[in-house]
Order: C-alpha cells, then structure tokens, then sequence
C-alpha cells in the first residue's frame, strides 16, 4: 500500500546566529592556529568529537591551554576569566554570542549602578555562571515563578532583571509576574534570543498539528530539552533524539504528518540526514515544508503582534535596538581587505572601512621577526589581512597578517609534503637538537642531522641563509612539521661540484673564500666546493702557522695547481707569478754586490741565507772561510745576519750563489780572487746534489700532505 507520510520542517530548526559564528570560527581557523574550546563549543558530542579528531582539544581551566589559542564560546564567560587569561598572556578568540554580550553590558551597567541584579535562568548554565561575574557582589538567580515568590526581596533596593537567552518565555512571564507582585523598584529587561523564541513558537505551534513530533538534539542543551517540553506539551507522540538512528522508523504510520525541529545546538548536516532517512523509509512519503512554514511563522507572527502593546514589548524592541548597535561588520577570524594608513615603529594601522582603523602589532606582522614591516608595506598599500580580535567597548581592531601568511604556508607545506617537492625558507633559529627555518611564515623543525649531507658543527653557520628543503613530516594537528636538507644539500653539492670541476683548468686565477683553516693549509669555497691551499703554497716565504697568513672568511685569489675530479680534489696556492719575489731577481741582487742575509738553514755542503722574504741563496761550504771548514755550523749558527757577495743569479732556476770568504777578502783587501766561472764550476755539482735533496723533502712533504687531508676527509665522511 503506498504511503503518504508528510515530513514538515521547521524553518528555524537547528543552530542559532551565534553558535554558527562560534564553530565557523573555529573551523575557520583549524589550520592556521592550534585551539583549545573553553567547554564543548557546542552541546553536540559529534561535533565536539570531530574538532577532538582535528586538534581542538576541550579544556575547562584556561591554565590548560598551554600556549594554544582559547576559544570562549556562544555562552560566554565571566570579566575575571578574560582578566586572568590577559594576565598571564593567554591568546583567546571570543566568540561570546552578541545577545549574549549585550546580557553582559546591562549586568555591567547595573553593578555599576548600584542596582543588584537578577537573572531568570538555571545557575549552573555556563551562560548564566558569566552573566553572574557582571553583576558583581549580590546576585540573585530564579529558576522559575516559585523561586520568585519566595525570594526575600526589598523595597529599600533597585533590583534589574534580565534573562537566560533560552529561557522559555512562559517561565519569564512568571517570574515577572511573581516581581512585580513584590511592587519593587525594579528593570526589567526580557533578553531571551528571538531565535530561541522563533524557534520555540515554530515548534509550538507545529507539534499541535501533527501526528508525530520528533526533536533532534543532544540531550545535555538545555534549549533542545525546552523545545521537547513544549512539543510534548501538543503533542504526545513527540521523540527526543540525537540523531535520526537513535529512532525506530516503523513507528511511522501511513498517512502521519510528521514535525521536525532542532535544538539550537543541532548541526544542519544531522537535520539533513533525518529528513533524508525518513524520506527514504518508503515510497510515496511526501517531502513538504515551505507552505507549512510560511503559514507557521504567519502564525507566530500573528501572536507577537497581540502582544506587542505590551510593555515588554517596547523593552523587547529597545533591547533588539541595543542588540542592532552592538552588531558590528566584523568578527573575529574574518580574513579582510584594507588600505594601509600608517606604518610606525614596527606597527601598521590599517584602513578597513569599520569605525575603527585595525592595527597590525609587529609580533603579528611575521612569524620571521627580522622583517622590518616598514620594508614591506608603505601606505595606500591594499593588504589582506585576519581580524584576531574586535574589542565591543573601544571598538579597537587587531589584526594579523602573520596568520594568513601561516595559512598560506600550511597549504603549501602539505602540499610539498605529499608531492615530495622542495620548498623554500630561511633559517631564523639555531635551537636545541637542530635548526628552525620559517616556511611560508610557519616555523619548521628541521633536526641537526638533517641540516646537511655533512656533519656541521656549529649550525649558526645556516642562520639567515635561504635554502630548499623536504617536507618529511607533516602532522598539522599535532604541529608536527619537520624538515631536511640532507639530500637537497647533496645533490646541490654534486652539482655544483660538477660545474666547478668543468669550467676549471689549471693555471686558473680564480677568486674564492677561505672556508676552513686546518694545519696543513687552508680550504677555500670557489662556489660550493672546496679546494686546498696545502701551508707550502700559502707565500713564497716560510709559514710557520697558517692563521699567521689566513683567516676563516678571507677573500682571496688563487692559482689552480691540479684538479683530481675522481677523488674530488682541487689544489690551490695563493703564489703567483705576479708576486713571486724571483722576478728581476738579477737586478736586485746584481752580482758582485755585496749584500746582507741571514743564515735560515744549515746542510752538510753549506747554509741557506734569506736575503728577501721567498729568495734564498746559498753559501757553499768553501765560500763560508778562507780556512778550510768542516761543518758549516762551526763558523755559522741560524739566524744570524751575516754579509755575502753574490757570485751568481741564475733566475731561471731560482738559485742564487754567495760567498762569505769574498767579503772577508775584500775587507782584507786580500781577497782570493775566484772567477764567476770558478764559482760556478766549484758550486754547479753540489748546487744539483742540494736541488734533488730540497725535491726529495719536497716530495716527501707531499705525500704526508696528501695523507693528512685523506685522513681529514674520510673523518669528515664518517661524521
Ligand atoms: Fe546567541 Fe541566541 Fe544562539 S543568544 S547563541 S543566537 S540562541
């Protein structure tokens, strides 16, 4: 048999203005701050359990919030948590409902008047637990019309009432009632929601005309809970559930008109779902909302209008006013567009067309500190920009443009996570265990042994640099973001090493950085490699200690003397032919003149005299006297400054030839007289002999050398 159920839907079913700006709020802001709610955000446990399983943890001491943002809800909290959280820096977003801020400011105002105030509502609701702060010392709370005959209250006080925003309207009008028996001095202020009373009249009026009446919401609202009594009230078969699979569907007979509302704190994807399912039990159900709903609010229309001579009406009217004004253009977590007006230490006041101009504090700026705003936004700039908070009371805005770069930087971070691309940021911080960079505005971890493909020492040689990185764990809820360069900074490396190793030749000038000093030289960036100074190539002089000619830092321009590509090797001096000190050599030391020296070296065939920082010459041992000399250290010891003649410069072979007895000839005007050819001949033999030895040494040198940097470099690798 086919049936014909008709579903009606109340229009006013569901979540209310203020508890849709509440999780908007939050969801808004999912990925861009990590938040805590200050109690469930909503008396909805699946939606409590969907923020749960994104991050957003419910707390019930601000103390809890341990640095994360707090979320005050639509209920609102008393002045003393706000002063609290300000005291000890806690960030929160306040996403108290207007109306109810507005219950707030009469309460303040009646303190502040000397007036005590009462509050027609249930003391443990969280909304009036705030309310309360407002009132100030004395506050009186009454449930119902019975709690207000039987309060003892005197003619000798002002009184203010005000009320629960989703207290029913019938309990209002008795505890009213009850007052004004009481003949007090007394404000009166009926500040339930319109939208709670809406929604009440609606199911008032639509749970008397139907067969069933089912009332979607969690059974902890205290709103739902009312509107089940009223349905109840009509109608007797009227089912309170929290979801539509909580309910046997058989209960449905053929042709029942069946009612739905929702609970303030009911989400539209729960109402939805309902209505679907019932739709769905058979075929033939008729879906049918619109015309019932425009007759149901003709109809609560139609009662309001009966009641609107009614003083409290007027007062209805001027609370809706008071409510008007309180309404601003902006809310907490809008992403907007102004105009920037001033930017001044460190601060920038931003136009946005509210009464108000915004003001961006520095911290708010960038997540990178060092930037100077003033460097990145001038003014008539359009920026874009995210309203952090919206003070009702001065009016003051304050905005961040750091949490929409981080949104931004968010989506680009998981992104370069889950396709494995490189993206770009600057190291800011060398911290404990690693190094921060600062990501698309969002500081990222990144572990020391990930720093680099080398082991590093000191990391704060990466501070301030921009560099590539993978993503290689993203977990936003847990604000787990970390990051590596390890093999970026590896095939940088590869490449760069590849580029160097081919333009290169040898006999290149080429310009670099002393990068590292070590005993045996000095290594030199030329670009993303490094090559060696060996301590023999630092000068055409003797180096005792290579820091005694370089530092770490130094710019310099070097010669390249070999290029090993399959060990990687490059080795550099900083001599040149432009200051090599053998250059006209024979017209600075012309031979025959007498010239002076000191001794630096003592062999068995004679002693070594320095006459010029690079240039040597030697005084054979039968040149030292003009007695017969054994060993040179006999008539000569290192260092000392003794006079020579030059007897012959062979510049081609750097060698120069001097005589010791000559000068004592001379001086004694008895000089044996030795021809430049017997010089020579007596030298040449010995002169060769002393080349080889120097080159054996040489030779030697080297291959310690090259052992001594093998060595550094596989203890580098093995770092
Ligand atoms: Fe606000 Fe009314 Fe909802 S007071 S939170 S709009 S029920």
């Amino acid at each position: 048999m086919k049936r014909a159920v008709e579903i009606i839907v109340a229009e006013s079913a569901g979540f209310c203005f203020g508890v849709s700006r509440a999780i908007d709020t939050v969801y808004k802001n999912l990925e861009i701050i990590p938040m805590v709610t200050y109690g469930p955000i909503i008396h909805n446990q699946s939606v409590v359990n969907d923020l749960e399983a994104r991050g957003v943890e419910v707390i019930d001491d601000f103390e809890k919030a341990d640095g994360r943002t707090v979320i005050i809800r639509s209920h609102g909290v008393g002045p003393e948590i706000y002063k609290n959280m300000d005291k000890k820096g806690i960030f929160y977003i306040d996403c108290t409902c207007p109306y109810v801020k507005k219950i707030h400011q009469i309460a303040d105002n009646c303190r502040k008047e000397g007036r005590v105030l009462i509050i027609a509502g249930d003391r443990s609701h969280p909304e009036v637990e705030g309310i309360r702060g407002y009132g100030g010392g004395k506050v009186i709370v009454l449930a119902n019309g019975q709690d207000a005959e039987r309060a003892r209250l005197s003619r000798e006080v002002k009184y203010t009432l005000v009320s629960q925003t989703t207290l029913q309207k019938v309990t209002f009008d008795e505890i009213k009632a009850a007052l004004d028996k009481k003949e007090l001095d007394i404000e009166i202020f009926n500040t339930i929601c319109s939208a709670t009373r809406t929604r009440q009249a609606e199911a008032d009026m639509l749970s008397k005309k139907v067969d069933k009446m089912i009332v979607l919401g969690d059974a902890k609202s205290s709103n739902s809970a009312k509107l089940y009594k009223i349905c109840k009230d009509n109608c007797k078969n009227t089912y309170f559930i929290e979801t539509i699979d909580k309910l046997q569907l058989n209960i449905f007979d053929t042709n029942d008109k069946i009612g739905v509302t929702a609970g303030a704190s009911t989400s539209p994807v729960i109402l939805k779902e309902a209505v679907k399912r019932m739709s769905e039990l058979e075929a033939g159900i008729a879906f049918k909302n619109e015309d019932m709903n425009s007759q149901l609010v003709n109809e609560a229309n139609e009662t309001d209008e009966s009641e609107d001579k009614s003083e409290e009406t007027k007062r209805d009217q001027s609370f809706q006013e008071m409510l008007d004004e309180s309404f601003v253009t902006l809310h907490t977590g809008d992403i907007v567009k102004g105009t920037v007006i001033q930017v001044a230490n460190g601060e920038v006041s931003v136009n946005l067309g509210f009464k108000s101009d915004g003001t961006i504090p520095r911290g708010e700026f960038s997540e990178n500190s060092a930037i100077d705003p003033a460097d990145v936004v001038k003014p008539g700039d359009e920026i874009e920009v995210f309203v952090v908070k919206v003070s009702d009371v001065e009016g003051d805005v304050t905005l961040s443009r750091k949490k929409l770069e981080m949104q931004k930087g968010y989506a680009d971070l998981e992104e370069a996570f889950n396709n494995k691309t490189p993206i770009k940021g600057k190291v800011a911080d060398v911290v404990k265990g690693g190094i921060i960079a600062i990501i698309g505005g969002v500081r990222v971890f990144v572990p020391s042994s990930h720093a680099s493909n080398h082991y590093v020492h000191d990391l704060s040689v990466f501070k301030g640099k921009e560099m590539n990185f993978h993503v290689i764990e993203y977990d936003r809820p847990k604000r787990r973001i970390v990051a590596s360069r390890k093999e970026l900074a590896a095939a940088e490396e590869l490449e760069l090493k590849e580029k160097v190793f081919g333009d290169l030749n040898v006999g290149d000038h080429i310009d670099g950085t002393v990068s590292r000093i070590v005993d045996f030289g000095a290594f030199v960036d030329l670009g993303g490699v490094d090559g060696l100074i060996h301590i023999s190539e630092l000068s055409w002089g003797r180096v005792k200690k290579v820091s005694d000619v370089l530092s770490e830092g130094d710019k310099v321009t070097v010669v390249v003397l070999d290029i090993n590509k399959d060990k990687g090797k490059i080795s550099l001096s900083l001599k040149n032919e432009g200051n090599d000190p053998w250059n006209n050599i024979a017209e600075q030391f012309p031979v025959g003149s007498i010239v002076e020296g000191k001794v630096v070296r003592l062999v068995p065939f004679g002693a070594f005299v320095e006459l010029k920082e690079g240039v040597d010459g030697l005084i054979h041992i039968s040149q030292i006297a003009k007695k017969h000399v054994v060993k040179p250290e006999d008539e000569l010891s290192i260092g000392e400054i003794v006079q020579v003649k030059v007897v012959e410069v062979d510049q081609e072979n750097k060698k120069i030839s001097l005589s010791k007895k000559a000068v004592a000839s001379d001086s004694d005007n008895d000089m044996e007289y030795v021809t430049d050819e017997e010089a020579v001949d007596e030298q040449v033999p010995e002169a060769v002999a002393v080349d080889e030895e120097v080159k054996t040494a040489d030779a030697a040198d080297a291959e310690a050398i090259l052992e001594a940097e093998e060595s550094e470099e596989s203890a580098e690798e093995d770092n």
